[in-house]
């Protein structure tokens, strides 16, 4: 595997067709995943590993988030990826860019509501890697579900000739969504946070048994999370899967999206629902064995 700083040694990597996984790093199961299915799809597997400071606001924790490039490098080269590119701020960001991309009604509701100006940074910086890496397929988690939804609209809106892929949730084997975020919680804060994984799996459960009101759904998330000590929650909402807009019926592809304060984390999770002959739901995966994201080095 070539760890590389720039775009133009990553185009000279290339060899037939091109995936790309892009990354803020400190590496999990999730990424693990999204490496592997860009492994079985194409020729050459790039994965960028750049914690955009374009997306942070002010008081988020762009200075705290996990970084460790050796750990990272080991992970994704047992996976059989060819090139990490770790740009600097400065390869990434030569001068403070006057050129945006602005996010439209996607970024209305849910984390866009509460985190102003991240899509905006999210996008932009896609944006750039599609633009300096050139990919033929990029995959993407689906726990950031409007972060996917905001990024097919950039390949389609802006013509990039890129298939953008989604990729199921996987979650620890208690059900708490991986994050690189959870390394931050506390053995309390993280027992707490499993009320965001049972709440999201009550109301999966409830779909199924008939329950279609978006306001029932949402109640018992946000049950479950009233019920447990030290998390407070930013929003849960049902919204259509493409234009995540609010939705008052679970009668469309659609997700159920929770946000919630576990002491100074902010975690998310949801469920998929999609609705074709019958309801299908979709959780993500279970791990069978405790996460890379413990393992002491
Ligand atoms: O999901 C992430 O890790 C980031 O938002 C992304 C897509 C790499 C852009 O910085």
């Amino acid at each position: 595997m070539k760890i590389v700083t720039t775009f133009a040694e990553v185009r000279a990597a290339h060899r037939g067709t091109v995936s790309l996984v892009p990354t803020m790093g400190f590496f999990h199961e999730g990424h693990l995943a999204l490496m592997r299915a860009a492994r079985e799809r194409s020729d050459t597997v790039v994965v960028s590993l750049f914690v955009n400071p374009l997306q942070f606001g002010r008081g988020e924790d762009l200075d705290r988030y996990p970084r460790d490039l050796d750990r990272d490098a080991a992970l994704a080269e047992a996976v059989g990826v060819d090139v990490l590119f770790a740009p600097s701020v400065e390869e990434m960001y030569p001068s403070e860019p006057e050129i945006r991309v602005t996010v439209g009604r996607l970024a209305d509701y849910l984390c866009g509501r509460y985190r102003p100006g991240h899509f905006e940074g999210v996008a932009t910086v896609v944006a750039k890697l599609f633009a300096g890496i050139q990919p033929d397929v990029a995959f993407f988690g689906r726990k950031d579900a409007q972060q996917l939804a905001v990024l097919r609209r950039l390949a389609a809106d802006l013509s990039f000739p890129v298939e953008v892929k989604g990729r199921p949730i996987v979650r620890e084997q208690d059900g708490l969504a991986l994050s690189s975020r959870n390394v931050y919680l506390s053995p309390t804060e993280r027992a707490s946070a499993l009320a965001l994984s049972r709440g999201l799996a009550r109301a999966a459960k409830a779909a199924l048994d008939g329950v279609r009101s978006g306001a029932a759904l949402e109640a018992l998330v946000t049950n479950e999370i009233d019920q447990t000590a030290g998390v407070d929650l930013q929003y849960v909402n049902l919204v259509d899967a493409d234009t995540v807009q609010p939705i008052e019926k679970l009668d469309r592809d659609s997700f159920l999206a929770v946000a919630a304060y576990v002491g100074e984390t902010r975690l998310i999770d949801n469920v998929h629902f999609w609705l074709r002959d019958r309801l299908e739901y979709q959780l993500g995966e279970r791990l069978q064995s405790p996460s890379v994201l413990y393992e002491r080095r």
